[in-house]
């Protein structure tokens, strides 16, 4: 393959290797027919293929498919396996429909609820957020289909995307927004990554040098290609030299123009090209030799795994006096236009032609075949407007039930690719729905439609809360399999609840000023603010209920001391306790109590779901590297780990720790302090290498400061007084016993032992 690549690229033209630079379209790459060089096509995912089959004059027409739930679903699951199976199916839809790479998984963090893309991307948390998409792109591409890990990096609002300029701090960059990037890139190995609209400090992702070869490809060890967002390119030529190998979609030739001028003009080497050309090639070929002839896949069984999957994914928020699972009822009222038209999916790109959808009026009409089911709209969801007539009318039905079951959400005008919320609320008429139904009825669950948090004011008025979030086509029959109990609610929350927005750590700096936002809450995004703020959320991150009941136990490490070039196995039980086959998302916590880095009180750092029957126990083994316990040092431009004992916390979700043991750790990396003018005394005197040369010097020191007294009853403290004195400073007030040449001597020599 190589070699042939060679041979094309030294039989090529300046002009037709510009030319493969950019696509064809809006979904192809270009076709050399004179070489033999065909074009591949891709197109949108992430949670189900969205083919344009043609661009006609009242706009593209895509081809009827299955609609999975989304990512904000997928998430929720926390389960890799049938995150992959879903790869699997998209990848095996792909290669029916000719689809050479599936656009997605988007795998930008969370870190405000108002991004109106969230339902499109997986968790607040960087660990929880790449295993989700490590099983996507793997499930994907084990069917011989691409992948473009998307949208690298710091996409993380909808607000002017295409020129917002994200500062973020290199810690924050690296531990939260890459953090979620670089594990999918170093272990599932995307075949590309699609690059962000947005700045970052101050550069566009499309010609960000740093990102795409000095991270990405120098320190990642990516060799696969990058493409841009559709439309990213801002500077085509600084962005091939950057990394961007592929222009999305067709600039009709201003691209290509571009690169040919400046090759020609000696501005761009072409070798720069040809190392592009070489990536684009790579690609192809690679993608025609993974072309399989496959069977035409069967949407209904598609359907049903999608339908499965819903089912995995939502989350039980609320459940008092076990409303659910809904035991035998005569009279059931279903209220809620979203009943008869739920809203199963996010707008935009990932927008799918749904081939069917289940109505959960309809799914529960099935199931509750000997109860009388009325059903009353409650709303309009083309409207925010309250219309007491629906609302009449719905409160009679409720009246009239044993129990009701009001479906409410997030209508699509609400969120969005293109536009984030400006608030947490429901609209005004679901919230005005719930409030009066309850006033007449007690026996009330709530289904709730929505791609990313809301508050919830009526929390108290209801008995059972399901998180349906956008549950795919599906939605209608899993909704009405967990409130009938035919299955058990196994979802957790991938994102954190806030009881209000003005709690989110984003929310002075969201969506910024103008073209400008600041990413101040640094590492603290999610969980990591609300634990250390001591913010008490409405639902805590990696909360859900079940039908059944969990014990954890017998928790132990294969070791109690580590060095951080060791891995650690952590091993402990969990019972279902209770009457009702369940799965239970068991999550793995590090913490560091004692520490001296600014840090989150504790970060996810593994997972596991385990299926149990009534009765049944079952051993899990997580297992821990240097990764689980280190933070990235910026003055080491590296992950470090602090030595010290460690707190390893096992937990039914962030706020539920059952077991907890604690390992020390030692780092085998030796970071050496270098000492400057400015170095302070305080600092010196807490390096065991640098203190007795400080404490030598300590009568000079004092005596210039005029603490000579204070030093002959107590060195210590006069030392303390001046533990922020620079060295510099000694040499203005020693009277000439320190000058800038023993500064330098000593600096010499603290610098070199
Ligand atoms: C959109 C989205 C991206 C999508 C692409 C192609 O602007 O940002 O996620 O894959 O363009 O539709």
């Amino acid at each position: 393959m190589e070699k042939r690549i060679n041979d094309l690229i030294a039989n090529m033209t300046l002009e037709e290797k510009a030319s493969l630079c950019s696509g064809v379209g809006a979904w192809h790459t270009k076709a050399i027919e004179r070489l033999d060089i065909p074009a591949i096509m891709m197109s949108d995912g992430p949670h189900g293929l969205r083919k344009v089959i043609e661009d006609d004059e009242n706009g593209n027409q895509t081809l009827e498919s299955v609609c999975f739930p989304p990512a904000v679903n997928l998430a929720s699951s926390w389960d890799r396996d049938l995150v992959k199976q879903v790869g699997q199916i998209l990848g095996e839809t792909c290669q029916a429909e000719g689809i050479s790479i599936i656009l997605g998984p988007a795998a930008n963090i969370k870190r405000s609820p108002l991004c109106g893309r969230n339902f499109e991307y997986f968790s607040e948390d960087p660990y929880l957020s790449s295993e989700m998409a490590n099983a996507h792109i793997t499930g994907v591409q084990s069917q011989g289909v691409g992948t473009s890990l998307k949208h690298f990096a710091a996409n993380n609002q909808e607000h002017m995307r295409m020129s917002i300029n994200a500062h973020i701090d290199e810690r924050t960059l690296r531990e939260i927004y890459l953090n979620s990037f670089e594990r999918s890139v170093k272990e599932a190995k995307p075949w590309t990554l699609m690059c962000a609209y947005n700045k970052i400090n101050d550069i566009f992702c499309s010609e960000h040098q740093e990102l795409l070869t000095g991270i990405l490809r120098d320190e990642w060890g990516y060799e696969g290609l990058v493409v841009s967002d559709w439309g990213a390119v801002n500077e085509r030529v600084d962005a091939l030299q950057a990394g961007l190998e592929l222009e999305m979609p067709s600039s009709d030739g201003i691209g290509e123009k571009k690169i040919i001028e400046a090759v020609k003009a000696g501005i761009l080497k072409e070798s720069t090209l040809d190392h592009a050309v070489r990536m684009i090639l790579n690609l192809v070929f690679k993608a025609l030799e993974n072309k399989r002839t496959f069977h035409a896949y069967d949407k209904n069984q598609d359907h049903s795994k999608a339908q499965k999957v819903a089912e995995e994914s939502m989350v039980l928020l609320r459940n008092k006096d076990h409303i659910l699972p809904i035991k035998e009822s005569k009279k059931i009222a279903v209220i809620g236009e979203f009943a008869k038209k739920p809203r199963y999916q996010g707008g935009g790109s990932s927008h799918i032609k749904s081939f069917k959808v289940d109505t959960p009026l309809d799914e529960i009409k099935k199931l509750a075949t000997d109860a009388d089911v009325e059903y009353a709209q409650g709303y309009d969801i083309n409207t925010d407007e309250i219309d007491n007539t629906y609302i009449e009318e719905a409160k009679e039905k409720a009246q009239q039930s044993e129990l009701t079951i009001v479906f409410a959400g997030l209508p699509e005008r609400y969120e969005s690719e293109g536009y984030d919320r400006t608030h947490l609320k429901l609209p005004p008429n679901h919230n005005r729905l719930i409030e009066e139904v309850a006033k007449v009825q007690e026996n009330i669950i709530v289904v709730l439609s929505n791609g990313s948090p809301v508050e919830i004011p009526w929390i108290n008025s209801v008995k059972g809360i399901l998180e349906a979030y956008l549950g795919g086509q599906g939605m209608g029959r899993a909704v009405a399999n967990l409130i009938f109990g035919k299955s058990n609610p196994c979802g957790k929350l991938a994102e954190t609840f806030a009881v209000r927005l003005n709690h989110n750590p984003s929310y002075l700096n969201f969506p910024g000023e103008g073209d400008q936002v600041h990413y101040a809450e640094g590492i603290f995004v999610g969980y990591r603010y609300y634990e250390k703020k001591e913010i008490n959320p409405l639902f805590p991150f990696g909360f859900g209920l079940s039908y059944t009941s969990f014990d954890y136990s017998q928790l132990r490490a294969d070791k109690t001391e580590i060095t951080d070039e060791e891995t650690l196995q952590v091993s402990f039980k969990v019972k279902n306790t209770g009457k009702m086959q369940g799965k239970e998302i068991v999550q793995l916590y590090v913490a560091k109590p004692e520490t001296k880095i600014i840090r989150p009180l504790k970060e996810l750092k593994g997972f596991a779901k385990v299926e149990l029957e009534p009765g049944q126990e079952k051993a899990v083994t997580i297992e821990l590297n240097k990764r689980s316990f280190a933070y990235y040092n910026t003055a080491i431009k590296d992950w470090h780990v602090e030595s010290g004992d460690y707190h390893i916390l096992i937990g039914a979700s962030s706020a539920d720790i059952r077991l907890q043991t604690t390992v020390s750790v030692t780092s085998t990396v030796k970071i050496k302090p270098f000492y400057h003018r400015n170095t302070t005394i305080g600092e010196l005197m807490e390096d065991p290498k640098a203190k007795p040369v400080i404490e030598q010097m300590a009568q000079q020191i004092t005596k210039g400061m005029g603490l000579s007294d204070i030093s002959k009853e107590n060195p210590a403290i006069a030392l303390n007084m001046v533990r922020y004195l620079p060295l510099r400073g000694l040499i203005n007030f020693s009277k000439g016993a320190f000058t800038e040449a023993i500064l330098e001597e000593i600096l010499d020599k603290l610098n070199r032992n």
